[in-house]
């Protein structure tokens, strides 16, 4: 049976007090709501339903070029109503799940486990119990412990208030059981809504069989209303990450001190120090070893390297056994191949680093093509721009370039070929040949030192 996933994200969220709607704040470096959908989407055959309102043109632009249906909620009349609005895509004979936008992390095996309940032409309905219920709508039960109505905090009863078991919110059901109920829904509450737990009793009444069961973990169903509240999710979510990256084989100095925000792959036996940020797309090989802060992003890490602290390293590859850091910059277009030396200070963009070749100290290398075991001086800079364009420098095996070297591009220093240190070097250097620019040194013997004046006259 299909599975049409309804979320609602239409509100405001005003106790963010921001300008961003309050789905798009982000856990883990991704929109709140985007997580709903990914994990939703993991299901098979279904299609996404997202109830927008607030902000609703800033949501199309940031869930653009997603296989999407959107229902516009103009004014926020209640869930009940939000569901309503989707209902036109939503297919005849399929499993409507209902999630929210501002629920980030609720498991698929939780959704599955909810659609296979409704599949079965029961209403599934995911509750919690909670020391404090303050707020949620209360799961009222019969003497036969039957889910018979869902009661909202401000309708509720001083005997209901003593409920503990709470509506979540999501739920899901056959769409032709909604497609009759939603019509029904009366706004004569304490709110003046639209409530969509109002189904529940009607459900209980149509002798529809209501299903409740809990998540794994309370934060599976945990809402953010405010910045508190993400931050909590966040690291919630961060402990995951780090359990998951344990659990596959890293050994991670603190599993609260390292944030994952994005995709992460793994080897083996890597040892991961504090203050680690790994964003985007991130591969890492066996035994790699990360010193303590140290950002990367969106690159892949072979097999041995060493990355030592407080090294940066943005949409590059790095293949196996290389040595990079402390404060090593490995810029967008980086390639180092095995056994490369990246040292401190050194700054990289869209440079191919050849095997075993060392850039050792405080450089910049921009736009070149080094070969195999070429040794950088200190201090050496690629002047790959002319202020208009860019130009490539390009360093054969085994070339010399000396310290406080200016190589300016575009320009090739030939096979086994030496730079003396601090030359500027602006034409072609042969293979094996020597090229040095450096003013020759001349000394004055005895050279008297300028002496102080005296002051006053
Ligand atoms: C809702 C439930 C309550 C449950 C609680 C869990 C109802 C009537 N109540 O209450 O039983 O315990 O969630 O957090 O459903 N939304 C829209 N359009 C609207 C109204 C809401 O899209 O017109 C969206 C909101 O953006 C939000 C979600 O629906 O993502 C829940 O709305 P909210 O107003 O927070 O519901 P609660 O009153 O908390
Ligand atoms: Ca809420």
């Amino acid at each position: 049976m299909s599975v049409d996933v309804v979320i609602l994200a239409a509100g405001q969220g005003s106790r963010m007090k921001s300008n961003l709607p309050k789905v798009l704040h982000k856990v883990g470096g991704k929109p709140m709501v985007q997580h709903v959908i990914d994990t939703a989407t993991q299901m098979a055959d279904v299609d996404t339903h997202v109830v927008i309102g607030h902000g609703a043109d800033l949501l199309r632009q940031s869930l653009e070029g997603q296989t999407l249906n959107f229902a516009l909620q103009a004014e926020q009349k209640g869930t009940g109503h939000a569901v309503a609005q989707a209902m036109p895509n939503v297919a005849e004979d399929s499993v409507v799940l209902i999630l929210y936008g501002d629920v980030p992390l609720t498991q698929a095996a939780t959704m599955q486990e909810m659609v296979n309940i409704a599949a079965t032409g029961d209403l599934a309905l995911l509750t919690v119990n909670l020391k404090d219920p303050t707020g949620y709508g209360r799961i009222v039960r019969n003497s036969d412990d039957q889910v018979i109505a869902i009661v909202e905090h401000k309708d509720a009863t001083a005997e209901q208030h003593l409920i503990t078991e709470v509506n979540t919110g999501i739920l899901a059901v056959k769409s032709q059981y909604l497609a009759d109920w939603l019509p029904q829904l009366s706004s004569e509450n304490a709110q003046g809504e639209y409530y969509l737990t109002d189904i529940i009793a009607m459900a209980a009444q149509g002798g529809v069989q209501i299903s409740a069961i809990q998540p794994e973990a309370e934060e599976e169903v945990q809402g953010v209303n405010n910045r508190v509240q993400l931050a909590e999710l966040e690291r919630w979510y961060q402990l995951q990450r780090a359990e998951w990256l344990m659990v596959n084989g890293a050994t991670l100095a603190d599993p609260s001190r390292i944030d994952v925000r994005g995709n992460v792959n793994i080897g083996l036996d890597l040892l991961i120090d504090v203050n680690v940020v790994l964003e985007g797309d991130v591969t890492l090989g066996d035994n790699v070893i990360i010193e303590p802060n140290c950002y990367l992003k969106n690159c892949t890490i072979g097999a041995g390297t060493h990355i030592k602290a407080n090294t940066v390293i943005e949409d590059a590859v790095v293949a196996e056994s290389c040595d990079i850091g402390p404060f090593a910059r490995l810029r967008p277009g980086t390639q180092l191949a095995n056994k490369a030396k990246i040292g401190n200070f050194v700054e990289t963009k869209k440079a191919i680093v050849g095997e075993g070749s060392k850039i050792n100290h405080l450089s910049y290398v921009g736009d070149a093509i080094l070969g195999k075991d070429v040794n950088v001086g200190a201090g050496t800079i690629t002047c790959n721009y002319d202020g208009v364009n860019k130009s490539t420098t390009e360093i054969d095996d085994n070339a010399f370039i000396g310290s406080n070297t200016a190589l300016v591009a575009p320009v090739k220093v030939g096979k086994m070929a030496t730079v003396g240190a601090g030359s500027t070097i602006s034409k072609d250097i042969d293979p094996a040949a020597l090229a040095v620019t450096r003013a020759k040194q001349t000394s004055i013997k005895n050279w008297p030192r300028p002496q102080k004046k005296e002051k006053g006259n």
